[in-house]
């Protein structure tokens, strides 16, 4: 019995567990609107969703690349960076709130700035 064969293990387990930690983060997004709006984002494997009022809508990507989207209400038109993998650094949820007079970016779901109107 031999205490070597630990030691790639007892190493691997924090770099593992260090590398899920980093690697996604959650963007979370809530229309407060009346309706729906279309949620489109370019990044692999794409987002194409229906956001209906009040339903919140999520989902995980990874936190070394910028997630690029535009949602659309009616016939006007918000293009927003849903991640962006230098500014929104080392926040694990990125959160965004769909509002009548444009769109919302917070990292803590509490206090929202306004970052793209519609057009
Ligand atoms: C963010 O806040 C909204 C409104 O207070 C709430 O409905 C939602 O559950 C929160 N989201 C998360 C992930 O905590």
């Amino acid at each position: 019995m031999s205490t070597i064969n630990y030691v790639p293990v007892l190493l691997l387990l924090p770099l593992l567990f260090g590398l899920c930690n980093a690697s996604f983060v959650t963007i979370h997004i809530l229309n407060i609107l009346s309706d729906d709006v279309l949620l489109f984002c370019t990044s692999q494997p794409g987002i194409n969703a229906h956001l209906h009022p009040q339903n919140p809508f999520y989902w995980s990507f990874p936190a070394e690349t910028s997630e690029n989207c535009f949602t659309d209400w009616h016939e006007l038109r918000a293009p927003f960076s849903a991640y962006d993998s230098h500014y929104d650094q080392g926040h694990p949820n990125i959160y965004w709130m769909v509002k009548q007079d444009g769109l919302y970016h917070s990292w803590d779901n509490k206090s929202f700035v306004k970052k793209v109107g519609w057009n």
